[in-house]
């Protein structure tokens, strides 16, 4: 996976990636980043790249040519097969909330070029222009999209083959299946007073998997009532089987009332 950062702080993307298994996965080969600043790109002598809104209001925007130009060289960098648009994520708050399944979707491209805004935004044409995808790390205001940048970056990092070592990538992680992940224990057995569960001590696989999907799925009843609905409404509780009742044998010939004789006087 190849990651093509356009930012104001291409410092904060790089050494929010040259950390742990991401920075390993870069010196393996597996992962490459290349940050591109946007104030290089731009034409105004100053080197600004913002300017006022049209229309009024407060703060600045950041202006569509050190943006569109920015992206230029960053299409030099790529070796896009003909006709194909590479993906282009805009960090913003105005976007569809990033989750797994689209951390998923992601790590299925060869490369991703994220842009991140700054000020009040981006002047509206560029981003018709280049963007594919706009998307927010959730419901509140950040100063910038670096930060959601890294956070998507590292989200679909773990899941590129090799990115993670085999124990790691073993594990059953939150939201697989939609559910949040069972609590996990490690030595001592006993810790202030609180013991490990029985059950994961006793050896027994079947059991232990029994355990922790029941935990699981209590874990995420109650703290994402959200998902527990999805995850019932795609795993319906399976009715238990209705015990067939014995038909009573009577050996008493069966008497027919007539109604009539029924609460009369
Ligand atoms: N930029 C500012 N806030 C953001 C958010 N919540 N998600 C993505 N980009 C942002």
């Amino acid at each position: 996976m190849h990651f093509y950062v356009m930012t104001l702080f291409p410092e904060l993307i790089e050494k929010g990636m040259h950390t742990g298994v991401l920075y390993k996965a870069m010196e393996a080969g597996i992962l490459s980043l290349e940050t591109f600043h946007i104030r290089d790109y731009t034409i105004e002598k100053h080197k600004r790249v913002d300017d006022y809104t049209y229309g009024g209001g407060a703060g600045m925007l950041i202006q569509a040519q050190p943006v569109y130009d920015t992206y230029q060289a960053v299409l030099e960098r790529i070796r896009c097969p003909e006709g194909k648009k590479p993906r282009v994520v805009y960090a913003t708050p105005q976007g569809s909330v990033f989750d797994q399944a689209k951390a998923e979707e992601l790590a299925k491209e060869e490369e991703l070029i994220f842009l991140c805004g700054h000020y009040e935004g981006i002047d509206e044409r560029v981003l018709e222009e280049i963007v594919t995808d706009n998307i927010s790390i959730g419901d509140y205001v950040l100063t910038g999209g670096e930060l959601p940048a890294l956070v998507m970056m590292d989200a679909v990092s773990r899941l590129i083959p090799g990115v993670l070592n085999n124990d790691e990538s073993a594990t059953t992680e939150s939201f697989n299946d939609g559910l949040l992940e069972y609590p996990q224990y490690t030595r001592p057995e006993e810790w202030r007073g609180k013991k490990v569960p029985e059950i994961l001590l006793s050896g027994h696989h079947g059991n232990v998997e029994k355990w922790r999907l029941e935990q699981s799925i209590e874990r995420t009843r109650e703290r994402r009532p959200d998902l527990y609905e999805k995850y019932m409404e795609l795993h319906p509780p399976v009715p238990e089987k209705k015990k067939r009742r014995k038909k009573k044998k009577t050996t008493e010939p069966v008497v027919i009332q007539n109604g009539a004789d029924e609460g009369e006087t």
